[in-house]
């Protein structure tokens, strides 16, 4: 029949224009419920845009915090658990379930925070973190208040939208990174092999905010890496992957279990090139962050577009690998 044809035609259409206006990924959705071709599938939520301002106020927040406390948000220290508590309060009132999980190391008592947002399926879990702790010589600015902070708006940003996605999500900020990957190592160490299976992906976040940043994407589970090159694609900044110690950073003991990890970082010690100066803009010649794991490490220590593609960046991804 004759209507037919037109009237499928003008379906796909409105797909594809809904597809376009979110952001929404057809290719990956569930099947549509009704008979094929015949229904629409429901429109996919596209990421918000992440409020830079909202998260360098949490940078500002955990700049306070290591002042206050010694100068350091340090494993064992005060101005770590101050960390936590900030965090903990602002997932609270969003309407998180916060868990606080203790463990020892090295003679001191660490903390792991986990969020769960309420919803979702909770056989298919994506899991976004960042470690919460600095080096005992400075406030940790770029390393990690910036995943830290980023990780924290995101899953604000969640709660704002009122996000339900098919998947169950659950944040988490790691204790003692510094010390050896000590808390997220815990955390996973002391998954049931049944939750650990749940587990669907991780997303790791540590220093995405250098002052001389380069835009680098972790090369472990493809889906995962393709889903962030695809977003920096489309901002039309390249992207190389991350070489600067793979394994020195919390989606380490995940990938050791067989979760499928990924994730960003923006460098640490190692130098930019000519090239990648000239790719990215910024200094040839000089490291991608002077003031790592040192006393300067403070909220002058952020390049604001880094941590503003990268915050943007993170959402997406969260919302696009929950569907
Ligand atoms: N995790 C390291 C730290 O906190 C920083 C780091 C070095 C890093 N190489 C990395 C983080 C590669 C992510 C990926 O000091
Ligand atoms: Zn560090």
């Amino acid at each position: 029949m004759k209507l037919s044809v037109p009237g499928r035609a003008t379906a796909t259409a409105v797909v594809a224009a809904v597809s376009l206006l979110t952001g929404g990924s057809i290719a990956g959705a569930a099947p549509a419920a009704g008979p094929a071709g015949s229904a629409a599938e429901p429109a996919l939520a596209a990421a918000p845009d992440i409020p830079v301002a909202n998260v360098k106020a949490h940078l500002t927040q955990l700049q306070s915090i290591a002042t206050a406390n010694g100068g350091n948000r340090a494993h064992g220290r005060a101005g770590y658990k101050a960390s936590l508590d900030y965090v903990k309060a602002k997932l609270d009132a969003a309407g998180y379930t916060t868990t606080i999980q203790q463990f020892t190391s090295s003679g001191r008592v660490g903390y792991n925070l986990i969020a769960d947002w309420p919803g979702g399926d909770t056989s298919r879990v994506l899991m976004a973190g960042s470690h919460l702790d600095s080096v005992s010589s400075g406030a940790g600015i770029n390393d990690n208040g910036s995943g830290s902070a980023a990780v924290l708006e995101t899953a604000l940003a969640v709660a704002r939208a009122g996000h339900q996605p098919a998947k169950h999500l659950r944040f988490a900020w790691w204790g003692a990174e510094e010390l050896g990957l000590v808390g997220s190592r815990y955390y996973v160490n002391n998954l049931s092999s049944a939750n650990r299976a749940r587990i669907s992906g991780y997303l790791n976040f540590d220093m995405i905010g250098s002052p001389n940043p380069g835009y680098f994407v972790y090369d472990d589970d493809p889906a995962i890496e393709k889903t962030f090159k695809d977003y920096f694609t489309g901002l039309g900044v390249p992207t190389e992957i991350e070489t600067e110690g793979d394994g020195r950073s919390d989606h380490a003991p995940f990938k050791s279990a067989g979760v499928p990890v990924g994730g960003l970082f923006t460098g640490a010690s190692r130098t930019k090139s000519a090239a990648q100066a000239a790719k990215w803009g910024g200094t040839a010649g000089q490291a991608f962050d002077r003031c790592y794991h040192s006393s300067c490490d403070t909220t002058a220590n952020i390049n604001d577009t880094a941590l503003n593609r990268n915050s943007d960046a993170l959402a997406h991804a969260v919302w696009e690998l929950s569907e």
